[in-house]
């Protein structure tokens, strides 16, 4: 039996979904560009049964994956769960089965493994496009392949064979000017182990090159970042140990006197060429670019200065305190005289961790960073909760790194909006010339919406307009006819 009534924060706009959905030829209002020509790709995470325990993180919601598909000027919506090996076992027994996020010695007996950690996966996080096949991707355990038309799942992959991991991360980095990517898995051959896997894939999604490391302590590696010759994978104040996952614990508590540490892989290297940089208590969940200027590797990232989890308990007791992310820039010397990260702060408003750019620039220097973040000088809906859990991300700013300047969005005083994304005008389009797409929650008519921007006034072309909501979306990709196979 679904039944959500004990836990709070899956109430009202937050509650799940659990329905799958096709809109044809939505609602729009203003003009859809008819040279978007592709698929703006969603994942959300939206239980389709209650957790076990009141303070569980979203982190287990079950992977959701919607399409608004694009072409003349018109859009389309699909929605469909993600059927990972959790779903259809819990739809079996109708009731939810797995304990706390990415902690299986608390799994109901029926699909305890914890050898095997990873076939749990909610497969929640991130739209991932590798050698033209479209995957369901969360750091936990293996993507799943999904339809990219139907959106159907076609089942977990290990690339044939060749991935040899038990994760694999939900932010693989695609280089736009070799077409190779870049991927990762960390407690790659078990729970809590120190164990990285990483690899690099050519352009029909053949791996070419791998190592594995360890990290200096197991700690959440989320996101990476890529430049011409190197991978950086930051981490840190994040811990786990098999201590608190055969007490069956959440996965990761916090602990503010862990230092934080950046991987330094080069690509095609050795595991014995890997370096790692340190820098003091940080939060790093998303990177934004990186680059090489000489021997020193550049890497700007939303970074916070202390524990941005609030599911993640301190491991000294300490109450939970928001750290704001500001964007930031570290610098790593890879002359060899230092293993200091050095860290600069590039704008001083908070924003989210949620941040793109315009990939065509990944591994080089960029001039924009598009960031979502709240501006609570603008007006919001008297009527909707002040609850800081909800304090309304209103606004998207482009963010230029050279002159320092910010351009802003705000959605509305009813809105909250989720991961910006940028969709370049033309192939050769210059730096930020296109469109910003991301998704709003309208609080007060219950329903989701798509807003398309022009990226470089940041100023509104229009909407598309949902006649329900959506569960809440964690990471959203755009797609063109180059990338895979439309109908
Ligand atoms: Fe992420």
């Amino acid at each position: 039996m679904a039944d959500f009534s004990l836990t709070h924060s899956l109430s009202g706009f937050f509650a799940p979904t659990r329905f799958e959905a096709d809109v044809v030829d939505c609602v729009v209002t203003g003009t859809i560009p008819p040279e978007l020509d592709g698929a703006f790709y969603r994942m959300h995470g939206d239980w389709l049964y209650a957790p076990k325990f009141k303070d569980e993180s979203s982190l287990s919601a079950d992977g959701y994956i919607s399409m608004f598909r694009f072409r003349g000027g018109t859009v389309d919506y699909r929605g469909r769960y993600v059927k990972t090996e959790r779903y259809c076992r819990q739809l079996a027994a109708r009731k939810q089965l797995y304990g706390y996020y990415r902690s299986p010695h608390g799994d109901d007996p029926e699909v305890r493994d914890t050898d095997n950690p990873h076939l749990r996966t909610a497969a929640n996080t991130t739209p991932v496009v590798l050698g033209g096949r479209l995957y369901a991707t969360k750091e936990e355990g293996l993507p799943y392949e999904l339809d990219p038309n139907t959106l159907e799942t076609r089942g977990p992959t290990d690339f044939d064979g060749t991935w040899p991991s038990q994760t694999f991360t939900a932010h693989p980095k695609r280089d736009p000017f070799t077409g190779d990517t870049l991927a990762y898995g960390y407690e790659s051959t078990g729970l809590a182990s120190n164990d990285v896997h990483v690899a690099s894939f050519d352009a029909d999604g053949r791996v070419t090159w791998s190592l594995d490391f360890q990290v200096p302590y197991s700690s959440m590696l989320h996101d990476m970042a890529l430049t011409e010759n190197y991978v950086i994978i930051p981490g840190g104040g994040t811990v786990t140990s098999m201590e608190r996952l055969e007490a069956g614990r959440p996965h990761w508590a916090w602990d503010a006197k862990r230092p934080s540490y950046y991987a330094v892989i080069p690509r095609g290297g050795r595991s014995e060429d890997v370096r790692i940089f340190e820098g003091p208590e940080r939060s790093i969940v998303h990177t934004a670019n990186a680059w090489e200027e000489g021997d020193t590797l550049v890497m700007d990232a939303p970074i916070a200065s202390g524990n941005t989890w609030p599911w993640f308990e301190d491991v000294d007791g300490a109450a939970f305190t928001m750290n704001g992310f500001t964007l930031r820039r570290v610098k790593l010397d890879l002359r060899g005289n230092s293993l200091a990260a050095q860290e600069s702060e590039l704008f001083d408003r908070d924003v989210t961790s949620f941040t793109r750019i315009d990939e065509r620039f990944l591994t080089r220097p960029n001039r924009y960073i598009w960031v979502q973040y709240a501006d609570p000088d603008r007006p919001f809906h008297a009527a909707l909760p002040d609850d800081p859990r909800l304090r309304p991300v209103n606004c998207y700013g482009r963010f230029d790194v050279i002159d320092g300047t910010m351009l802003p969005y705000f959605v509305g005083p009813d809105h909250v909006l989720q991961e910006p994304v940028f969709v370049p005008r033309s192939v050769d389009a210059g730096e930020g010339d296109g469109w910003v797409l991301g998704t709003a929650h309208n609080l007060v008519e219950m329903r989701s919406e798509l807003v398309i921007l022009d990226a470089t006034t940041m100023t509104e072309c229009g909407r598309v307009i949902l006649p329900f909501r959506n569960a809440y979306q964690v990471h959203a990709i755009w797609a063109s006819a180059s990338d895979l196979a439309f109908d």
